[in-house]
C-alpha cells in the first residue's frame, strides 16, 4: 500500500487524468464528454478517484438507484497497478454505498479478465449468469458479478 493516496469524489478538474486512465487500460474508453455528463447530468453517479502528488491515479464509477448500485468502471494506472489502489477504490465505493442503505452491488467483467474477477473475489462477490457478445469491441462476454452489502 501507498500511505500518501488521498480517495475523494470526482470532480471536473480530474476529467483528464481519469480519461488518461481510461485510455491507457481499456479498448472501449470513455471520453471526456461522457464524464462531463456523469458529473453534471446524472443524478444516479457517483465517482471516486485516487490522487497522489496532485495526480489522479484510479477512480471508480457507480450507478445507485434506489438500494442497488451498479459499478459503472474500476481502473489504474498501469504503473500504480498492483499496490492496492483498486482494492482500496472498491472498498470505499462498498462503504459509502452501505452509509446511503444500500444492499447490494452488481457488475460486469470480461471473462477473461482473471485480475479484476479475483479483485471481485476478494471482496466477497460471486458469479452470475453471463452476458454474451457484451463487448462491442470484440463481442466477448462479460461475467455478471454480485455482493450483498
Ligand atoms: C483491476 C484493477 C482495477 C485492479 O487494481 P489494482 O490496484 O491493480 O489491484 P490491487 O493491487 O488493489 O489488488 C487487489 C486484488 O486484485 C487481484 N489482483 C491484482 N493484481 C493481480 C494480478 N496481476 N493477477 C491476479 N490477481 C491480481 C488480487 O486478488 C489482489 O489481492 P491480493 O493483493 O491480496 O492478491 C487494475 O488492475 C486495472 O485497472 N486493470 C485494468 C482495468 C480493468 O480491468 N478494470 C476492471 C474492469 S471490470
Amino acid at each position: 500500500m501507498i500511505d500518501s493516496i488521498v480517495y475523494r469524489q470526482m470532480a471536473a478538474k480530474d476529467i483528464e487524468d481519469v480519461v488518461a486512465t481510461e485510455t491507457e487500460v481499456f479498448t472501449t474508453p470513455w471520453s471526456a464528454e461522457v464524464f462531463a455528463h456523469e458529473l453534471t447530468g446524472n443524478d444516479y453517479a457517483t465517482y471516486i478517484v485516487a490522487e497522489c502528488e496532485n495526480e489522479v491515479i484510479g477512480h471508480v464509477g457507480m450507478w445507485v438507484i434506489l438500494d442497488e448500485c451498479h459499478i459503472t468502471n474500476v481502473a489504474v494506472r498501469k504503473h500504480r497497478q498492483g499496490l492496492g489502489i483498486g482494492e482500496a477504490l472498491m472498498r470505499q465505493a462498498m462503504e459509502l454505498c452501505r452509509n446511503n442503505g444500500v444492499t447490494a452491488m452488481s457488475l460486469e467483467v470480461r471473462v477473461s479478465n482473471e485480475t479484476a474477477k479475483n479483485l471481485y473475489r476478494k471482496l466477497g462477490f460471486q458469479e452470475g449468469g453471463i452476458r454474451k457478445n457484451y463487448y462491442s469491441d470484440d463481442h466477448e462476454d462479460a461475467l455478471v458479478m454480485w455482493v450483498e452489502l
